[in-house]
């Protein structure tokens, strides 16, 4: 996600300094380049070592380095960075920040950078709810500068309230954000993800592995990229992804009431659930007892949500563009090129489910993408969040050409 970026992260000193390891580590596994500056307070709280080594850059701490200076340290460093993040962010650091202040590395850096800067202030309740503070931070916005806000909690002062600084994870999402082109702006995108699950009695049910990785990761993505996400998701463990409209649903009905209900309002459509094809005729309201040695349930079939989404006519609006999801464990391309000419689709991602690394329940996956024109790509073993970004890519190409 974030290769080939060029990031610094300024730590400032306090408790949650840290927490800016975190931070570090899930900015260098997404792919960053990160070098870290940290000012003398915070090396009384985290050793500059801890993040040169993971950081695998040296770490900046003077604003007069000899060997550094040789080339201007801090003006080069601010020239080369694509995003400026400060984490922690103290009271002291951010006043300076909105007065003009530039009086060592962090905050001289600071203002020569023209990357975007974002803040994720850490302080005492009274200080975060102090009105000069909050000033500061009404000008900074005003002049652009980007917010993580802090959280409420119990703060390492003995208080409680906001001023927790957010989690690395919240900070990281934000980092991602600000660096991710908005080629979806002013789409709307429907996403369905997880299984279904069919109810036989008040314990029991019919499903499948769906874990809902794959949609969630789809949903994460396209909000990224500036769409408007609509998550309609099966039962799954997963956290719901910021800034995205989530509706859970049960059953493969409650789904496609759901989908059909917002249907109209979408540009884009993606089907990476999967739906049960059938459910119990009858759902017992009482749990069935353990009697007979055999029980037989009888199943009918569910309607198949994304075959009816490719037959309505949309008359003079403009149909959205349908992309379905195929699991299958052989003949991949046939098979999947089946469901999309029968489901009247624009767009199908088959699954090679015959291996353990992709599909159902995994973080990985590998696919084909097929077209509706009969042109097809391979995507090879990656990362769900990869191959979210690959499917979105082939997306906005398609509707720039509609
Ligand atoms: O959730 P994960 O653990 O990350 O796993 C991801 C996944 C394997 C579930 C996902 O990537 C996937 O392949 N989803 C579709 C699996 C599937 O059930 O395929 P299908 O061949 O049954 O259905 C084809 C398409 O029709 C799918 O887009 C499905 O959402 C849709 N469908 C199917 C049946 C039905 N009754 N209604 C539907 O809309």
């Amino acid at each position: 996600m974030l290769r080939n970026k060029k990031i610094i992260l300024g730590v400032c000193g306090g408790i949650a300094a840290y927490k800016a390891i975190e931070l570090l580590r899930l900015l260098t596994k997404a792919g960053a380049e990160v070098h870290v500056i940290m000012t003398s307070a915070a090396q009384e709280f985290v050793a500059p070592l801890t993040f040169q080594t993971l950081s695998s850059n040296p770490v900046h701490t003077e604003l007069f380095n000899l060997i550094a200076e040789r080339e201007i340290g801090h003006i080069s460093l601010a020239d080369r960075a694509d995003l400026f993040i400060v984490a922690p962010a103290t009271a002291n650091v951010i006043g300076k920040i909105a007065a003009g202040i530039a009086d060592d590395m962090l905050t001289t850096t600071v203002m020569a950078t023209k990357a975007p800067v974002l803040l994720a202030p850490a302080m005492n309740v009274n200080m975060f709810t102090n009105p000069i503070y909050q000033e500061n931070e009404q000008k900074l916005r005003r002049l652009g500068y980007l917010f993580e806000a802090p959280v409420c909690g119990s703060l390492a002062c003995g208080w409680e309230g906001e001023g927790k600084l957010a989690a690395p994870e919240a900070i990281f999402e934000s980092a991602v954000m600000a660096l991710t082109e908005k080629d979806l702006a002013g789409q709307t995108i429907m996403i369905t993800a997880g299984p279904t699950r069919e109810e036989i009695d008040p314990v029991r049910y019919i499903s499948n592995h769906s874990s809902g990785k794959m949609g969630y990761a789809l949903a994460r993505a396209a909000r990224r990229r500036g769409a408007q996400v609509h998550l309609v998701s099966g039962p799954t463990a997963l956290a719901k992804p910021d800034g995205v409209t989530v509706v859970n649903v049960t059953s493969a009905v409650e789904m496609k009431n759901e989908v059909m209900a917002h249907v109209a309002e979408c540009d884009v459509v993606i089907k990476a659930a999967a739906v049960a094809d059938y459910r119990p005729l009858v759902r017992n309201s009482v749990k069935i007892k353990k009697k007979a040695d055999s029980v037989t349930i009888e199943l009918v079939k569910n309607p198949d949500i994304l075959a009816e989404l490719g037959g309505i006519d949309h008359g003079l609006k403009k149909q959205p563009f349908l992309v379905g999801f195929a699991a299958e464990t052989d003949a991949l391309a046939e098979n999947a090129a089946k469901k999309l000419h029968e489901k009247k689709l624009d767009m199908i991602v088959a699954n090679d489910i015959s291996q353990p690394d992709a599909g159902f329940n995994v973080d990985t996956n590998r696919a084909m993408l097929l077209f509706k024109d009969g042109s097809s790509c391979r995507c090879e073993l990656m990362s769900k969040e990869q191959l979210a970004g690959t499917i979105l890519d082939h997306i906005v190409v398609r509707l720039t050409e509609r």
